[in-house]
């Protein structure tokens, strides 16, 4: 095929193979979302540059080097939106709904965009299905958050191959005291750093602490740490989350080096890691952004949240093998009918038995063909049974009800029989 019509790099078409899973996994989510009380938002993919650099931070990796950005016809600069959080601050202030201090419990699901090195588990469209929180500000929601991630591992199968990572980066002044000692401490060690963090160092130095270079992690080694810099209330509320972690027996790891790539956060910042899925192993992440709210023009108004890539998670359970068995049958029963009347009857057959089990997959055969061809179609469905129309059936006003995949003979059933047969023998989903 020519160049211009292939996807572009790092932008996967989702094939019909695929989505039985990816469908499964959406749904799992949702309804556990649903249990605990979140209700889902949706905002456009689209929004203003200004919106994901005031947000995000102008010095992040997303902001400087991710983001696809153009102009409009209007010359305004847009962007799409690499994450969702700076989108759903600017939909819940747009439209008041974190006003005078109402609670807000939201989820949403979607595509998001970033120009990153194309890899396992690293992709330049993503998916994410992310929830934020606004006016909370104890601990007990940034438990709830991670106990409702908890429960899905566990449902997915997933739990023990996860791990999950815990810190506190403090209120805003917390950090910038913990911030001065350590510029102080890394620029009388300045020659020993790499260059990417000597370059932090003047713009964003938290982020040295992420560093990947093993000299500058030697450095770090004796570097002032974040947890003597907490304050009180920053030290309260961590202790208070992971006394909550405790009761519900939540294992975790804390990591001091964990700061996050985008700039929002304060006090909690987590990550579920995995090692199943190679240098991509971050499959949710999220934390507390006290501050964001405000600084995007709003009141002061406490926000938490997190995000999990769906494709990493359901890289994960191929990985691991736990897709359940029923998600790959999407057939319940295939309509066969030979001849032009038989297929006319089928149709209008198929219709009743739909009005009766709404619920039912029902497949009615397209495109004719043999007996033979008929029924290899119907066996490659997936289906469990085979409903035959022929010459016979139609003289006697009946079915041919064939099982496919299991035991039994086939019968003939009456056509008002039908439904109230096939409810029997079909579970529907
Ligand atoms: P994030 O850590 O940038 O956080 O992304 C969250 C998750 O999205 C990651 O842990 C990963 O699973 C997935 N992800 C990120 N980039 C890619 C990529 N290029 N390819 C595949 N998957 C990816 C945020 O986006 C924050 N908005 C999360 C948040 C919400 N914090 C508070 N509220």
């Amino acid at each position: 095929m020519s160049k211009s019509l292939q996807a572009i790099r790092g932008m996967n078409d989702i094939l019909p193979e695929q989505t039985p899973l990816w469908r499964y996994f959406e749904g799992t989510v949702a309804r556990l979302l649903d249990n605990y009380g979140y209700k889902q938002i949706r905002m456009p993919i689209v929004e203003f540059t200004e919106l994901f650099k005031r947000s995000i931070g102008e010095v992040t990796d997303i902001v400087e080097k991710e983001m696809y950005t153009f102009e409009d016809r209007n010359g305004d600069s847009l962007t799409l939106r690499p994450e969702g959080t700076a989108a759903c601050v600017r939909a819940v202030l747009e439209h008041g709904i974190t006003g005078g201090g109402q609670v807000q419990k939201l989820w949403y699901i979607g595509p998001m965009f970033r120009h990153e090195r194309p890899q396992k588990g690293r992709y330049r469209q993503f998916h994410q299905i992310g929830l934020e929180v606004f006016n909370l500000d104890g601990p007990d929601i940034d438990a709830e958050l991670i106990i409702m991630t908890w429960r899905l591992w566990g449902e997915l199968g997933i739990r023990d191959a996860v791990k999950l990572e815990l810190n506190s980066l403090g209120t805003s002044e917390s950090r910038s005291r913990y911030r001065e000692a350590l510029v102080e401490y890394l620029s009388a060690h300045h020659d020993k750093l790499d260059e990417d963090s000597q370059r932090r160092l003047k713009t964003n130095p938290l982020r040295v602490l992420d560093t990947k270079n093993a000299d500058t992690q030697a450095v770090l080694v004796d570097a002032p740490k974040m947890a003597d810099y907490l304050d009180d209330e920053s030290r309260a509320h961590f202790e208070g989350l992971k006394a909550r972690l405790d009761a519900v027996g939540i294992p975790y790891v804390l990591n001091p080096k964990l700061v996050r790539g985008l700039d929002y956060y304060s006090k909690t910042v987590f990550e579920w890691v995995t090692d199943k899925l190679g240098a991509q192993g971050t499959v949710c992440a999220g934390g507390r952004y006290d501050g964001l709210v405000e600084q995007m023009g709003g009141k002061p108004t406490p926000g938490v949240g997190f995000a999990m890539g769906i494709e990493r998670l359901v890289l994960m359970l191929e990985t691991l093998e736990q897709i359940p068995q029923e998600i790959s049958r999407q057939v319940d029963v295939y309509l066969c009918a030979f001849g032009e009347e038989a297929e006319l009857a089928g149709l209008a057959l198929a219709e009743r038995v739909r009005d009766e089990l709404p619920n039912l997959r029902l497949q009615v055969n397209a495109g004719a063909g043999s007996f033979k061809s008929q029924f290899k179609k119907a066996d490659k469905s997936g289906a469990l049974y085979a409903l035959i129309l022929g010459d016979d059936e139609m003289a006697q006003q009946v079915v041919g009800f064939k099982p496919l995949r299991g035991q039994g003979e086939q019968q003939s059933i009456a056509w008002d029989a039908l439904a109230a047969h096939l409810a029997t023998c079909v579970v529907q989903g």
